[in-house]
């Protein structure tokens, strides 16, 4: 059977078990995240350096949003630019274990065991899981046969979290005392690249298909699908040049003014996709708002609030401690983030359930086989369940940054966002058992 809509090569969809292994193991390291943040209480906000704190840093960086990024990665290179990924059967399971492992390995040797073979077993694990992906990844998207826009933003993504892996492999040799740890130019380029180019240039890749054609939309200016890419992969790489050319050659304050610079052109930059979605999506043709609408919305509220607390910061250092500055900064920015690849999740996975569904009924149909109904999108997860998830995830995030100014809101803030997580599994596993329970009853 072949399907092909709206520039979509549905037919070359990869088996629903690639991508699910990486959607179900996402919400698991949330929820231990989690855990240990209630674990640790309010004295891991010390320092943005708390051990602990660069445990959970990752535990959410890697163990849910790159996993999740990975798993909708495999799914929508063949999807949305046609492209075929080497041995994927055999290598995405090998992948999954190795990222699943080397994330442990990093916040374990981070936090509980503070071991330094367990900090070079992780990076074996998360340069082999990882490094693996880009290679076979980059190597889909240049052999692609469709070369839009959104191929084009996949590749500088995957270039980005090279360069992220490269920067943070840097500071873990720094704490294994094999070069000099250089906080905060280096922690903060790898931050930086992590989330600017790593995790929004996909999404904004990613936006620029799924937009206009889940939410019925114009399509996106072409100053955005053409000159932002290279403007903005070029202003991170300026960034770069600028940070190791002060660490070299000294003239720090020349260095850091062009790096307040570039940061705030950057932060400009996503400002501007922020308002063209937002323009877009009032010029829609649809009237239903569904999840990953609303969830979009609260990232970009979000991100919005990230980019004041920085400029603010930026002209009146008194304003609040600088360390803390940086960890409410990062709150927001981590909050949109989450957000938006829960707003995901919730869109991708009923719908690649119910669309291996369809294929397997027409399959047995065109075998002139009975079949029985299967459900509909929205019967696959309930949107009022995603609601409450959606819900207990913005109370818990507003209490959270709360807590940066009274500590008493912690408890409570972390508890809300540890059952959001637990919903988010709940409702991931249980779609599964849907998708497994309709499948079997196909079949027989
Ligand atoms: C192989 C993968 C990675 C390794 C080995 C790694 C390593 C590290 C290390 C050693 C630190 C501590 C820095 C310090 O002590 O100053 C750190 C901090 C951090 N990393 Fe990573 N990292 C990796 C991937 C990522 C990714 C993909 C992201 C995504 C955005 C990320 C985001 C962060 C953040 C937000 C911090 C905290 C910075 C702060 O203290 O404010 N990391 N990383």
């Amino acid at each position: 059977m072949s399907f092909n809509s709206a520039g979509l090569s549905l037919d070359q969809a990869p088996p629903q078990n690639i991508p699910f292994r990486f959607f179900l193991t996402a919400p698991i390291f949330g929820m231990a995240g989690f855990i240990l943040m209630l674990w640790l209480g309010p004295s891991v906000f010390i320092s943005r350096y708390h051990p602990g704190l660069i445990a959970i840093t990752h535990m959410l960086t890697l163990g849910v949003i790159t996993m999740t990024m990975v798993g909708a990665l495999f799914q929508l290179m063949p999807v949305l630019a046609g492209s075929i990924i080497y041995q994927q059967k055999f290598l995405a399971p090998v992948i999954h274990i190795g990222l699943c492992l080397g994330t442990i390995g990093l916040a374990f040797g981070f936090f509980l065991f503070q071991e330094t073979w367990l900090k070079w077993v992780s990076l074996v694990f998360l340069w082999g899981s990882l490094g693996t992906f880009i290679f076979i990844s980059l190597i889909a998207l240049f052999k692609a046969k469709s070369q839009h826009s959104t191929v084009r933003y996949m590749r500088l993504s995957l270039v980005s979290l090279a360069v992220t892996i490269v920067l943070g492999t840097f500071l873990e040799l720094g704490h294994l005392n094999f070069m000099e740890l250089y906080r905060p130019a280096l922690t903060d380029l790898h931050l930086t690249w992590g989330f600017m180019g790593w995790i929004f240039l996909l999404i904004l890749g990613v936006s620029l298909q799924v937009i206009p054609m889940f939410q019925v939309t114009p399509r996106y200016p072409d100053w955005l699908t053409k000159r932002y890419a290279p403007v903005f992969f070029l202003s991170l790489c300026a960034l770069l040049l600028a940070v190791f050319n002060s660490l070299a050659f000294g003239r720090e304050e020349f260095f850091a003014s062009l790096y307040s610079a570039l940061t705030g052109f950057l932060l400009l930059l996503i400002f501007l996709f922020m308002v063209a979605t937002l323009w877009l999506q009032k010029k829609r043709k649809r009237g239903k708002r569904d999840i990953l609408y609303w969830y979009g919305r609260l990232a970009f509220l979000v991100w919005f609030l990230g980019i004041c607390t920085y400029f603010i910061d930026q002209n009146n250092s008194l304003w609040v401690h600088n360390d803390r500055r940086m960890i409410v900064v990062g709150i927001f920015m981590f909050w949109g983030v989450m957000a938006y690849i829960n707003g995901m999740i919730y869109k991708i996975v009923p719908f690649l359930i119910w669309f291996n569904l369809q294929a397997k009924q027409m399959d047995a149909m065109m075998k002139g086989l009975e079949t029985p109904k299967v459900p509909l999108m929205h019967e696959i997860i309930r949107q009022k369940y995603m609601w409450w998830q959606l819900s207990l995830f913005f109370s818990g995030c507003v209490l959270l940054v709360g807590a940066q100014f009274f500590t008493e809101a912690f408890y409570l803030g972390v508890l809300l966002l540890l059952l959001s997580y637990i919903l988010l599994t709940q409702h991931i596993f249980g779609a599964e058992r849907k998708s497994a329970y309709h499948t079997e009853n196909i079949l027989a």
